[in-house]
């Protein structure tokens, strides 16, 4: 045997395995050369009938062969098991929809501050803020509210001591604004309210509220319809029938309840308005001369009108909420239907 025929063998041998696509082509490649009958084996096998010098140099040669091609062949097996294990558990299918990420949304009652927000941006008015710690002052006798006089009652106060406490109403923040800014004046005030008092479908300690205030040298109840009306359109996103009837507010004077006339069942009458067919949404009134003097302005000079505004209360006839505890409940299966 001719050592350029193993060479030649090889070369051919290691191009065969080179391009050998999977382990089936390279078990046939294997088994056609070093197999029982495979070529370099027949070679090897006939070694013994050569002459010695011949068979020292042809076996020698033969044998080295046998090695290297035996290298690249587990080589070649190695790297087409990787490949093939990478194809199996790399793959993706490209045509398959995203994942999508889960992303977190305002909560219902930060998107309804948001929109009486912009609304009365719309309108002129200012937002602005108050502390949720008050002192009594501010909380009630600025407000005309004396200690001892009954109307304190109306408000089931968290005392904190030392004269302080949590603010029942946004409205202190009437007389800390205007001890501070000249009239005329647009504002509104939304912030947290607190009240000792027992929870239920439609009472909760913690409660949301947006003051408003208006002061100029003459502004009338007729003034403040017209912008309350405007907003309920805007914030329901349609024509909403209301009530003003007389109520009592020690802080104005006349004092306004706000009804509209419920979302629920068109004022027919249902379990949400008690079969009432109105639902009370705001306190308002024309601000009484006390609060102007408290906050050191003269009632001569001045008029103005105020409201407080449930935003709770507003938001549950906007979706038909039924149980004001659901907003601050932290359940999902609520938050995530806004
Ligand atoms: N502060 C009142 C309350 O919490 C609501 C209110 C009534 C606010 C009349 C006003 C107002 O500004 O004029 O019940």
């Amino acid at each position: 045997m001719e050592e350029i025929d193993i060479k030649s063998l090889k070369i051919q041998l290691q191009k065969e395995i080179e391009n050998s696509g999977d382990l089936k082509e390279l078990n046939d490649i294997f088994n056609r050369y070093l197999g029982k009958k495979g070529e370099l084996t027949l070679i090897l096998r006939s070694l013994k009938d050569l002459p010695e010098k011949e068979r020292r140099e042809t076996g020698k040669s033969a044998n080295q062969a046998k090695q290297e091609i035996e290298k690249a062949i587990d080589e070649k097996r190695q790297q087409l098991q990787t490949t093939n294990h990478k194809l199996q558990t790399d793959w993706f299918d490209i045509t398959a929809p995203g994942e999508k990420p889960v992303v977190g949304h305002l909560h219902p009652l930060t998107q309804s501050k948001r929109k009486v927000e912009e609304i009365f941006q719309t309108m002129g008015f200012s937002v602005v803020e108050g502390p949720e710690m008050e002192n009594e002052w501010y909380n009630f006798d600025a407000l005309n509210i004396p200690k001892d006089h009954p109307a304190r009652d109306l408000w089931d106060t968290f005392y904190l001591g030392n004269g302080l406490l949590l603010r029942t109403h946004t409205s202190p923040s009437q007389v800390r604004f205007m001890e501070k800014n000249n009239p005329p004046l647009r504002i509104i005030v939304p912030g947290t309210c607190y009240r000792h008092e027992a929870t239920d479908a439609s009472h909760e300690s913690q409660l949301y509220q947006v003051e408003g205030l208006m002061v100029d040298k003459e502004v009338s109840a007729a003034n403040f319809k017209a912008i309350l009306g405007e907003f309920f359109r805007k914030f329901f996103n349609k024509n909403v029938k209301f009530r003003i009837r007389p109520d009592f507010f020690p802080f104005t004077e006349p004092s306004f309840d706000i009804s509209i006339s419920c979302i629920v069942c068109n004022g027919k009458g249902c379990s949400v308005c008690k079969e009432g067919g109105w639902l009370e949404v705001a306190g308002a009134g024309m601000v009484h001369p006390n609060v102007f003097k408290n906050a050191g302005l003269n009632p001569k000079d001045w008029q103005g009108w105020a409201f407080g505004i449930g935003l709770e209360r507003l938001t549950m006839l906007k979706y038909k909420i039924n149980d004001i505890r659901l907003f601050r409940s932290g359940d999902l299966r609520f938050l995530q239907q806004f």
